[in-house]
């Protein structure tokens, strides 16, 4: 009945294995913090216009020196994730990280 089981598991994890290297595989349990996930996300898809464009994301201290505002920061996340912005568009991990961080934006 062990080896069973064991057999089974085994079986199982071969296709759980797929679901981890799913490049959309997101950790929205995990703590939100501007160096672990917003730094990547807003270098992907924000940084290329808004170097130039402010508001400006490419640091922590610009990041929240916008962010902290709670009207900018209701802003932000309306533009990006509930409207199409600039053609940037977000996944929805990326909208539930976003907006986890936005509520305590933590470097
Ligand atoms: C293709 C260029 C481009 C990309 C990519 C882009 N933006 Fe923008 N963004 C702009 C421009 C241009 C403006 C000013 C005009 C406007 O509000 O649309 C702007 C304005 C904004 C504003 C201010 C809106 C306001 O009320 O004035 C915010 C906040 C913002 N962008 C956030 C982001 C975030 C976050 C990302 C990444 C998810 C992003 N943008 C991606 C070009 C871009």
């Amino acid at each position: 009945m062990i080896a069973f089981l064991m057999q089974s598991c085994y079986n199982d994890s071969e296709e759980k294995i797929n679901g981890i290297t799913d490049p959309n595989a997101c950790d929205t349990l995990a703590a939100v913090t501007y160096s672990g996930q917003m730094k990547t996300l807003f270098d992907n898809k924000c940084n290329s216009c808004h170097i130039s464009q402010f508001p400006n994301f490419n640091t922590y201290d610009n990041s929240f020196n916008y962010v902290k505002d709670p009207v900018n920061s209701e802003n932000l996340y309306f533009t990006v994730a509930e409207m199409s912005h600039q053609g940037a568009s977000l996944t929805v991990c990326e909208k539930a990280q976003l907006k986890k961080w936005l509520k305590n934006p933590a470097p």
